[in-house]
């Protein structure tokens, strides 16, 4: 349970997920994850943020009656609809029976679909529309693609605190400290690389325009529906989230591989170490030993990633298959790409990777090298010229 006054009459009243392994069924969260939800005390009661995901009814309903009857809610501001976030509204409608959901018209067709929910228990909200809740008043920004098409971020005028909805959201469950002076801000700001990586990241496009739209607003403090709140800096993730939506990358080189039996290993390594010899900066990545959300997050500040990929029954080895296709949906860009692997005979599962990648636009830096078996002599020729060429898109 984690209530807290963040301002007079505003509360945190989220909750902890620490059950769920894979977010969205997908994403690794050793960590867990928090689903944040706010409660403003007015002359309308209001929760920010639609709740939690399904399961969490009684924690939540727990956490919003140390502050007030759940049962007096008037509004439930969802500023969108998945259901991380949504998964309680059934139950709180039927607690608050009363209660209006606040949402774009988008999200309140994806809601009524989703939980069978009446028309008459939403207000539609546009661009720039502001609801009066007594002392309090909020403002809606229409920022769709951050995370889902029906996003909307929420403005409090009189804190000048920005509900933001997943977009400067980090895995990670809040352990005590909710704000960004109270946490280990280092895990979360690489926990929330990886978020956005993973979450965000397909929307790029959508997060630059969101921020140009905020630009002119004074934001005292980001509340966003994940991971801690920024009150101390906010302009830290703000920042993050322009760099990585920018596709800005570090002058580093990324290496992914997968190794059956240790020969693309090797190579692997023996390309890591003269490139170190180099002055490159290298950070080696076994596909198969990590979750691939974190090559995700590892190549979205790498300007340079190289494909460790054996043949396997005729195809790329299928755990860098699979990176290279979280890629293309995820539709990192600007970046350069190299490619080697080993063979028992055939070989050519690599040409699988390069057409993923060029059809992504990434540059490729020659040559390919492929090894049938052990690294031999005449391949560490290659090596060297790749390594050669690769130092020149570096400077
Ligand atoms: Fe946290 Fe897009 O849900």
């Amino acid at each position: 349970m984690t209530i807290c006054e963040i301002l007079p009459n505003i509360y945190y009243v989220g909750v902890n997920d620490r059950l769920t392994r894979f977010f969205e069924g997908i994403w690794f969260i050793p960590n867990g994850i928090s689903y944040n939800a706010y409660l403003i005390i007015d002359e309308k009661v209001t929760l920010v943020e639609g709740g939690a995901k399904a399961g969490f009814e009684r924690e939540l309903y727990n956490n919003i009656s140390m502050v007030t009857s759940p049962e007096k809610i008037d509004y439930i501001v969802v500023n969108h609809s998945e259901p991380d976030h949504s998964g309680t509204l059934p139950f709180l409608l039927r607690i608050a029976s009363n209660a209006k959901i606040v949402s774009s018209t988008m999200a309140k067709n994806i809601l009524m679909n989703l939980y069978n929910i009446p028309a008459d228990r939403f207000v539609t909200v546009k661009d720039g529309d502001i609801i009066e809740l007594g002392e309090h008043k909020l403002r809606f920004f229409n920022t769709p693609g951050v995370h889902w098409p029906d996003t909307i971020m929420t403005y409090e005028e009189r804190n000048k605190i920005l509900f933001s909805g997943d977009a400067f959201g980090s895995y990670g469950t809040l352990d005590g400290g909710l704000f960004d002076d109270e946490v280990d801000i280092k895990f979360y700001l690489e926990e929330a690389k990886r978020y956005y990586s993973n979450i965000v990241g397909a929307y790029a496009y959508a997060v630059l325009n969101a921020l140009k739209k905020l630009s002119g607003l004074e934001i005292r403090i980001i509340a966003p529906s994940h991971g801690p709140i920024w009150r101390r800096e906010p302009s830290k993730i703000v920042s993050l989230y322009e760099k990585l939506s920018k596709y800005e990358a570090e002058d580093k080189v990324l290496i992914i591989y997968g190794s059956m039996y240790g020969f693309t290993r090797e190579l692997a390594e023996y390309i890591a170490k003269k490139l170190v010899e180099e002055g490159v900066r290298v950070e080696l990545h076994n596909a198969v030993n990590e979750h691939p959300s974190y090559a995700l997050s590892k190549a979205w500040d790498s300007k340079i990633i190289i494909f460790g990929v054996p043949t396997y029954e005729n195809i790329a080895f299928p755990p860098i298959y699979y990176i290279a296709y979280l890629l293309t949906i995820k539709k990192l860009k600007n970046r350069y790409y190299a490619i080697f692997g080993s063979s028992g005979w055939a070989g050519g599962g690599y040409k699988q990777i390069q057409k993923m990648l060029d059809q992504l636009g990434w540059e490729m830096v020659e040559p390919v090298i492929e090894i049938r078996g052990a690294v031999k002599k005449r391949d560490l020729e290659k090596v060297n010229e790749l390594v050669k060429n690769i130092k020149r898109k570096l400077i």
